[in-house]
């Protein structure tokens, strides 16, 4: 076996070196350009799927960073957090889209979404803790959720903040067949399901910041409050 004394001391110098810069460059621009893809697949597939995922992907940096997360582990979470329903490409329109409420048989169908959610995502290199977070972002912290049943801490921190965000932003959102929640009778929901359904923590971090940065947050994400779909 070479040793590592064994190569010239400038051996990824040069023209070598700045090769493997560009490639990575145009690996790491790729993965972009699909992650930005497959949100916009979403929204085809799913009208306010992607925006409502786009939100999402700019609250779990907030949150992340008020509970004081690593930033290396920052990229994983947004991308979970704009992807996580990627899945839903995978359920039939009649499903999906149905107005009334699901038969027993169609909600199992629908609960498989994390499940292909997961399977896409880690097909792509690099991805792997953001295809976990994926997996789990309906599990609930008292273990009733799916696909694992997994419980408190054993919810990987990713999928507990996606799972708080998300049912904030759909419960604020407006549906065609209802209008969407003021923001203070959505924090009061996820308080109420504060310990059961959600992680009390990552409630505790989202109430914190929510009220100071809700406007920001449709502003960078340029949609607006009173018409979130
Ligand atoms: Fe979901």
């Amino acid at each position: 076996m070479i040793s590592r004394s064994e190569f010239p001391t400038d051996f990824l110098t040069g023209a070598t070196w700045l090769r493997v810069k560009e490639l990575e460059g145009q690996q790491e621009s790729l993965l972009k350009s699909v992650i930005c893809a497959f949100n916009q697949l979403l929204d085809l597939r799913d009208l306010g799927t992607g925006i409502h995922s786009t939100r999402l992907a700019e609250w779990a940096v907030r949150i992340a960073r008020k509970m004081g997360l690593p930033e290396t582990d920052l990229y994983q979470l947004e991308v979970a957090a704009l992807l996580h329903d990627i899945g839903k490409i995978g359920i039939p329109d009649s499903i999906l889209k149905k107005e009334g409420k699901l038969s027993d048989e169609e909600r199992a169908l629908m609960n498989k979404h994390p499940e292909y959610s997961w399977s896409i995502l880690r097909l792509l290199a690099g991805l792997d803790k953001a295809s976990l977070y994926a997996l789990h972002h309906h599990e609930s912290y008292d273990g009733s959720g799916y696909p694992g049943g997994l419980k408190g801490t054993e919810i990987p921190i990713g999928s507990r903040i996606v799972s708080v965000i998300d049912a904030y932003d759909a419960m604020i959102s407006n549906r065609c067949y209802r209008k969407g929640l003021a923001h203070q009778e959505a924090v009061q929901r996820l308080l109420s399901s504060s310990g059961t359904q959600f992680d009390p923590g990552v409630v505790q971090a989202f109430v914190e910041i929510a009220e100071a940065e809700v406007a920001d947050v449709f502003a960078a994400t340029g949609t607006s409050p009173s018409i979130a779909i």
